[in-house]
């Protein structure tokens, strides 16, 4: 059976107040356009269609590199107009299925889709439909005796009785493509709003005698639309809570699964512990019996087993290994690959610089565009100077080098093997191994020097 999936995305979202065409709006760092697209993708369709019109070039741009049907509505005439749009030019037979998914309904899963896609294949006309507490805006399904769908009405359109239905339409539905082609074309615009309305196929589909089933999904946030901020928020939530349930399934402790934010895919090894408050953003992989504590941002990043991060860390771009400890307070930029049982203490920033095994930056350092080897250790203060005005040099400091505190390391350089470096040290010239190399002035004392004081009565 072919199946040809319709995002319906054209629609400008007046109440998010945005310059920014609703659908772009991001839940869990992802648009809602492209929630519903890797939710389409996962049915495998032969066609995929995006109807499109309110901010028509950047909604392109979001979903650029896929192979997207792209069906422009200039004018927003109605759901069944834009339904009626994307028919015309699709190629597939009568017989493939047409599934009609909203642009803004993110949540929506594979898993309740595809019951609606077999109930279709079969001949049915199939809606999804939800109760609730407050169905006032959306529209309702119509039953009559024994629970059989007539129609959906609009509420703008509804009575007074159709008004306290409390099962509303989610907009989600399934039909041939032969049979909706047929219900679509006579499809009129005489309501309230002077749309034509895609739910009108129901009480057509019922007139010619076709089966409509109306299927009620149990979990609300899975087709509730975003309208408003408010409404974005609360599915941020829920999409938050989906990711966490799903890290603890794989074997992570969090300290609070209301407090961990997921803008991209976290992959976590067994009894990985996240501390509260904490944000991770693009591809970041966290292996076995990694910790990382409170309040850290990890973007694009992978940490090896039992690598320890402390709190208040910002990783961006880099790689620790295993066994390795980060922070409290660091800052790891791309390019910064520590390696295994090494460490980056507090108020340490490393910047396109490999740290060796065993290595240690434990206090106040910048450490930029470097190669440390192994054992190495750099004293509290110690700044790599790479930059000099034009263009950045390295700093090569080799295995068991010991760098005094308050260093400043001028690059291009490379420090020998075994050396140290006294504390305090400007080092701009290349040291052999195992030598003490040091720049100091020399200490004075004076013995008859008077701090100076307030004069009295002044
Ligand atoms: C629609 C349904 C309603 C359902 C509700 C669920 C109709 C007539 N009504 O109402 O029964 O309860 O969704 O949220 O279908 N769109 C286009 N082109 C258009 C009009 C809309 O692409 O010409 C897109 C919008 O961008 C949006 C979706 O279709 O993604 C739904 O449109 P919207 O105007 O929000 O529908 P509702 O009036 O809320
Ligand atoms: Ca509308």
């Amino acid at each position: 059976m072919d199946l040809s999936v319709l995002i319906l995305a054209a629609g400008k979202g007046t109440r998010m107040r945005s310059a920014l065409p609703k659908v772009l709006h991001t839940l869990g760092g992802r648009s809602l356009v492209r929630h519903v697209h890797d939710t389409a993708r996962a049915l495998a369709p032969v066609d995929l269609a995006v109807v499109h019109g309110h901010g028509a070039e950047a909604v392109r741009e979001d979903l650029a590199e896929e192979g997207i049907r792209w069906v422009l509505q200039a004018e927003q005439r109605g759901t069944g107009h834009a339904v009626g749009l994307a028919l015309q030019e699709a190629p597939i037979g009568d017989e493939a299925v047409v599934l009609v998914l909203y642009g803004d309904v993110p949540l929506i899963r594979p898993q309740t889709l595809g019951p609606l896609v077999e109930q279709a294949a079969a001949g049915t006309v199939a809606v999804l439909s939800v109760r609730l507490d407050d169905p006032f805006g959306y529209g309702r399904i119509v039953r009559g005796d024994g629970e059989a769908v007539l129609r959906i009405v609009e509420q703008r359109d509804a009575g007074v009785d159709e008004q306290r239905i409390d099962e509303v339409n989610t907009g989600i539905l399934a039909v041939r493509a032969g049979t909706l082609r047929g219900l679509i074309e006579r499809v009129g615009c005489d309501n309230s709003q002077g749309e034509y309305y895609l739910t009108d196929i129901v009480g057509l589909a019922v007139d010619d005698g076709i089966p409509v089933r109306a299927t009620c999904v149990g979990d609300p946030e899975e087709v509730l639309g975003v309208n408003s901020r408010a409404q974005l928020a609360r599915l941020e939530r829920a999409l938050q809570r989906r990711l966490a349930a799903a890290l603890m399934d794989a074997g992570a402790t969090l300290a609070d699964p209301q407090r961990i934010d997921v803008r991209g895919e976290l992959t976590v090894g067994t009894d990985v512990f996240i501390d509260v408050g904490c944000v991770f953003e693009g591809q970041v992989a966290l292996a076995d019996g990694v910790h990382i504590g409170p309040y850290c941002v990890v973007r694009d990043c992978a940490v090896a087993s039992g690598a320890h991060i402390e709190s208040h860390c910002v990783l961006e771009g880099a790689s620790v290994g295993a066994g390795a400890s980060v922070g409290p307070f660091a800052r790891l930029r791309p390019g910064a690959e520590l390696a295994e049982s090494s460490k980056a203490g507090n108020f340490v920033e490393i910047k396109n610089a490999v740290i060796g095994e065993g290595s240690k930056v434990n206090h106040l350092s910048y450490v930029g565009d470097a190669t440390l080897g192994k054992r190495v250790n750099v004293g509290a203060g110690t700044i790599t100077c790479n930059y000099d005005g034009a263009y950045k040099h390295r700093t090569v400091l080799e295995d068991d080098v010991f760098i005094g505190s308050n260093t400043a390391l001028v690059a291009p350089i490379t420090v020998g093997r075994g050396v140290t470096v006294g504390a305090g040290s400007t080092i701009s010239r290349d040291v052999e191994p195992d030598v003490l190399t040091l720049t100091r002035a020399e200490q004075r004392t004076l013995r008859d020097w008077q701090r100076p004081r307030k004069a009295k009565g002044k």
